[in-house]
């Protein structure tokens, strides 16, 4: 993460890595773009994460009742699919042919961009007219612009007003004759390539020969796997239509220009549900989907004002989709006024099951005829299996429609962080106000949830507090910390987000009470210690 991050994201960044969030891959070797570690912090936070996910949409769902707005009582069930998968599947599913993004090359620096992402202006000195191109956050567009001008006309900084401006910034998609082009990090002009396409799935190959044959992809999504083992599920379980498949996983994309800490990265976890059912209520689980999706990262947390639900228009629907919705953040690295995605709630049709049945359908010409190769042969053969479903009751035989709520773990995971960090005051040890930093974490996110502290290291107070200590932790992950003063204590447990501190002192001893510290409010109860645990108790459920 650059200089010119807002000032609150690089204060995230640092303090992630300050207290074990996350780390850099391969820091000590100089790191590895688009790969991040997550430290003893964050990896609590984030399998709290997946576990409220996996909760809320598998094992704590209610299968029997009729939820408000559902259309009927539905089940839910899970599967973990491997990450490499028949190359079949990413023909079938569109991803060998479509899954791409357009780039070019710096034949002179040898760097390569996403050809929407390069943006420029047309500059003028004398008879020359040059399309100045930077990389840059978009508040600094106009200085960023100026440097590269003045370098493309090898003027020097007081010569700078002798440079005309022609039209607006305006990305270079807009451009035609790259031999004008000023690259990003380029020394002269006409040094851009032509856009090509770039498939975002990473390659590799399986087993001991290295030739056409043996070539695998990492899955580019975990959404592959439940729907190639949609009749697996079926004729082992006794689900019933309409019910979901979940899967938490890792996925794969080679993304060209990995930025904004774990926003867009190259290895990245996702939580996908594949949701099945008859095509004549689809639009209404559609709605149903949508809206509790939204309401999921309300309740954890994430305020009703930097969130937003947006309905694709008309012209970003794939051919497949009547209905796609995004669940957008606004992340503090992005502009005032600008989200990024979370999750994207995608009506798919039967699109993925028919294609894995009768092969890929051409989306690029016609969606209703399947390619074919010069002999007539369908060239992304499905697995010519039955993948339709018999109603058992009543007996109806159809190709369900499938909705697809699909979320980022770490996507998920950013944005809780972000919304936790807080600078506010609170009181030191002599009772005078300091600034300090929190991570207002919901409870149950939170990695760590209590600490229990001895007031001071005498007194039969460690022991004491040892002893709670070992009690809690069976139920819940606690932390022992008996160095320093007491508030210091506080203020480390604050940043790391652990929304109570129970101290141990003299009265402990004598009556069995301690005080509970309320991380958000600061303020301290005295209470029995079972009444402090099930306070605890009752927060992380929620
Ligand atoms: N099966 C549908 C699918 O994969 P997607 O919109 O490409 O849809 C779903 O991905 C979610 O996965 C996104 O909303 C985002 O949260 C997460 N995601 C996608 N690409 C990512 C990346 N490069 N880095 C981090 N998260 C990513």
């Amino acid at each position: 993460m650059g200089n010119e991050e807002p000032a609150v994201m690089q204060k995230i960044v640092s303090l992630c890595k300050r207290r074990g969030f996350l780390f850099q891959s391969s820091e000590i070797y100089g790191g590895m773009n688009g790969c991040w570690d997550y430290g003893p912090l964050g990896v609590e936070l984030k399998r709290n994460v997946k576990e409220a996910w996996w909760s809320e949409m598998v094992t704590h769902h209610d299968d029997i009742s009729v939820l408000p707005g559902a259309a009927s009582a539905y089940e839910m069930t899970g599967l973990d699919c491997s990450i490499l998968m028949h190359p079949q599947v990413w023909k079938c599913s569109g991803h060998y042919d479509l899954f791409h993004d357009m780039m070019i090359d710096c034949k002179e620096s040898k760097r390569r961009y996403r050809h929407d992402q390069v943006r420029g202006r047309w500059a003028l000195l004398d008879d020359k007219r040059v399309f100045v191109t930077a990389i840059c956050e978009p508040e600094e567009e106009s200085e960023a612009l100026m440097a590269r001008a003045q370098k493309c006309f090898g003027l020097r900084a007081k010569e700078r007003d002798r440079i005309g401006w022609d039209g607006e910034v305006v990305s270079l998609e807009t451009v035609e004759d790259f031999d004008q082009v000023f690259g990003p990090d380029a020394k002269e002009t006409g040094t851009l390539t032509e856009p090509r396409e770039f498939n975002l799935m990473f390659k590799t190959n399986m087993g001991a020969l290295f030739d056409e044959k043996s070539v695998a992809f990492l899955r580019p999504e975990t959404a592959q796997g439940i729907f190639v083992n949609f009749k697996n599920v079926v004729d082992s379980s006794r689900v019933r239509i309409p019910f979901g498949i979940a899967q938490v996983g890792k996925s794969f994309r080679n993304e060209i220009t990995p930025r904004n800490f774990t926003f867009r990265v190259r290895e990245f976890e996702q939580m996908e549900v594949e949701f099945f059912c008859h095509p004549d209520s689809s639009q209404e689980w559609y709605r149903y989907w949508r809206d509790r999706r939204m309401q999921w990262y309300k309740d954890l947390g994430l305020s009703d004002s930097r969130l937003i639900l947006r309905e694709h228009s008309e012209s970003e629907l794939s051919h497949y989709s009547t209905g796609t919705a995004d669940i957008e953040y606004a992340f503090p690295f992005l502009p005032e006024g600008e989200y990024g995605e979370l999750e994207g709630i995608a009506h798919r049709g039967d699109f993925d099951l028919r294609s894995h049945m009768e092969g890929k359908l051409n989306p690029a010409t016609d969606p209703l005829e399947v390619e074919v190769d010069e002999r007539g042969k369908p060239v992304h053969r499905g697995s010519g299996k039955d993948l339709s479903y018999r109603d058992p009751v009543t007996n109806d035989k159809f190709l369900p429609h499938v909705i697809e709520p699909s979320a980022g773990a770490d996507r998920a995971t950013l944005a809780f962080l972000c919304e936790a960090y807080t600078e506010d005051m609170a009181p030191d040890e002599k009772g005078e106000m300091q600034g300090r930093v929190v991570l207002k974490f919901h409870p149950r996110l939170a990695p760590i949830k209590a600490a229990v502290l001895p007031l001071v290291k005498k007194d039969g107070m460690p022991e004491a507090a040892q002893e709670i200590y070992r009690d809690m932790k069976r139920e819940f992950p606690v932390f022992y910390d008996n160095k320093g003063a007491v508030g210091r204590r506080y203020r480390r447990m604050d940043e790391a987000g652990t929304p109570f501190c129970l101290t141990v002192d003299g009265q402990t001893l004598e009556d069995g009470t301690v005080t509970l510290r309320d991380r958000d409010s600061m303020e301290q109860t005295r209470l029995p210690v079972d009444e402090a645990k099930q306070a605890i108790r009752e927060a992380i459920r929620c």
